[in-house]
């Protein structure tokens, strides 16, 4: 076989073909079989992602042949996802490591970095953001990359996580403006203010995860999985935030799925569900005296959820 296939865009389409008979997930970094099997064959041949097209003619060496056919087995046989496979990935036009030590990066977050938060942040003087829950440090280093006057920090609870994060911090050469703080939700932030709060918190339910591709195995469920209803820990940081957050200071909170829920449990918050290219995406904007004003309720609603 390996005499049959000779150009970059050969082993492309074949992955893809591998990929779609073999009936594989994608919703980690790519959405179909093509931009997945890219993915895999530029990054394992150490090329960019945006190679001008006459690129793909190219010939690959015995060598690249077998690398190149080998990952594409272990995608198909081991469902692991590409990003882990090839050891990268792309968040917000930006390189990242990624491994099991955090989830995949794929949060539409990425999308309102880019725009500059349009409109959310047109008026607002930004001098320190907080990423929590930040996985491989993708958003926080992000928000860094694309607003060099910021200082940032980025904090999870996973010491592997923040492992990982530390090296992209390095990767992406944001030392002195970013800073990695393992800490449970706010627990280890006590005294910090912030303008700008950005989250994307585990949020799976329990029913979700057991339904869940073989992909989402290799990643670590502690990023996944938030109690019953994928709101646990949201409930705890929707508590929590406004001690955290500037008098003029805006939360940002990935719920995904959990939107209904969320929007169910608590009527009266005035959540505002951002609309991406795309559509909604289960994002919530919240002010911090929008949070002062309901704090009672969603007091209420977490301390239900801890005595249960
Ligand atoms: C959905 S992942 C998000 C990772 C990253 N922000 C991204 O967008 O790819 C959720 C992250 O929350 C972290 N986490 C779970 N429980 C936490 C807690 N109590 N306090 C802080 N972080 C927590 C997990 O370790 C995981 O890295």
């Amino acid at each position: 076989m390996t005499a049959e296939l000779a150009s970059i865009i050969d082993f492309i389409r074949y992955g893809a073909s591998r990929f779609s008979a073999a009936g594989l997930t994608f919703g980690h970094s790519h959405d179909n079989p093509i931009d997945e099997a890219t993915h895999l064959v530029l990054a394992s041949l150490h090329l960019p992602p945006d190679i001008p097209p006459a690129y793909g003619a190219g010939r690959l060496t015995v060598a690249e042949r077998a690398s190149v056919l080998e990952l594409i087995e272990r995608r198909v046989t081991e469902r692991q996802p590409v990003a882990y496979l090839v050891g990268e990935t792309w968040f917000a036009g930006l390189k990242f490591k990624s491994d099991r030590r955090a989830l995949v990066p794929r949060s539409p977050i990425a999308e309102l970095i880019e725009s500059g938060f349009a409109p959310w942040l047109d008026d607002r003087q930004i001098e320190r953001a907080l990423d929590l829950c930040t996985g491989s440090g993708c958003i926080g280093i992000a928000l860094a990359e694309y607003n060099p006057d910021w200082q940032v920090d980025i904090a999870d609870i996973s010491a592997e996580a923040l492992t990982l994060a530390r090296e992209n911090i390095a990767f992406q050469h944001v030392e002195g403006r970013v800073e990695a703080i393992q800490s449970d939700l706010f627990a280890a932030l006590q005294g910090c203010r912030y303008d700008l709060i950005v989250a994307n918190p585990p949020y799976v339910t329990e029913d979700e995860y057991a339904a869940l591709p073989g992909e989402y195995r290799h990643e670590p469920k502690l990023g996944l999985t938030s109690g019953a209803d994928g709101l646990d820990l949201c409930l705890r940081l929707l508590a929590e935030a406004g001690d955290h957050l500037t008098d003029d200071g805006l939360l940002i909170v990935e719920v995904g799925e959990s939107e209904h829920a969320l929007a169910a449990l608590l009527p009266t918050v005035p959540f505002v569900w951002i609309e991406f290219k795309v559509g909604a995406m289960g994002v919530f904007a919240l002010e911090r005296r929008e949070l002062i004003e309901h704090a009672a309720a969603i007091r209420h609603a977490a301390a239900a959820r801890r005595a249960a």
